[in-house]
């Protein structure tokens, strides 16, 4: 028996962004081609999920899938049971590449001159931590493929041992696991959420 777990915008942002981030690392290495517009899209795409982890169905959301030291350590050790969306230790997975992107995005837009007429730019905007910036950006361009190496491993010790989360990430559903109910927004309320994304980008660029 199968059950639904993921919503279809969730999916459709995952492979977007794999597919995104392979076009930067591609493009990174000297600023050529279109490295600045793809990671205009890359921004968008992390603003939106970071607005669906409050507002999302239920498997996207934070609050259920950002959990305690203690119940990791459970459920390290066998002792939890099967979970439905992202597990206890997946969970904080998604949280550091989420925060690693996001911040690789911001340091990017910084670093390519897109916040440099903001409100206030000049009370933050320093040579000092333009230089941060720059080092984040140069830093994460290393961290983020070796969390991705990690991630892509995990997803792969989990097939090996007959939990093909591939599958559910691309059809959006898995294997039922105890009698839980779970509450999926429309897609509707996610095309709305990455209008505002859009806006947020748009606004950004505007101002540049
Ligand atoms: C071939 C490459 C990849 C595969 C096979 C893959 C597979 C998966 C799977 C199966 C999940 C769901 C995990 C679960 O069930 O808990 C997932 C989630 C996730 N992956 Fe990947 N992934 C790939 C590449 C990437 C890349 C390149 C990134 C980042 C740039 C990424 C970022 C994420 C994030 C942030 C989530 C959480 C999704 C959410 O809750 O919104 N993945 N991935």
């Amino acid at each position: 028996m199968k059950m639904k777990i993921w919503d279809l915008p969730t999916r459709l942002y995952h492979w977007l962004q794999a597919g995104l981030f392979i076009g930067l690392i591609s493009t990174g290495y000297n600023g050529e081609g279109p490295h600045i517009q793809l990671g205009l899209g890359l921004f968008t795409l992390i603003t939106w999920r970071i607005i669906w982890g409050f507002i999302g169905s239920d498997t996207s959301r934070f609050k259920q899938f950002i959990r305690s030291p203690k119940v990791i350590m459970q459920y390290l050790r066998g002792q939890t049971d099967e979970t439905t969306g992202h597990n206890p230790a997946g969970g904080w997975m998604v949280v550091s590449l989420l925060l690693c992107l996001f911040l690789q995005c911001i340091s990017g837009l910084v670093i390519a001159g897109f916040t440099d007429n903001l409100p206030q730019a000049e009370t933050w905007l320093t040579d000092r931590s333009y230089d941060v910036f720059y080092m984040i950006h140069n830093a994460l361009f290393y961290v983020l493929p070796a969390l991705i190496f990690v991630h892509v491993a995990a997803v792969i010790g989990y097939k090996l041992r007959h939990k093909p989360l591939v599958l559910a990430m691309i059809t959006g559903y898995k294997a039922k696991c105890g009698a839980v109910s779970l509450r999926f927004s429309s897609n509707l309320k996610a095309l709305l959420v990455l209008i505002v994304a859009v806006l947020v980008t748009m606004t950004i660029v505007a101002y540049s």
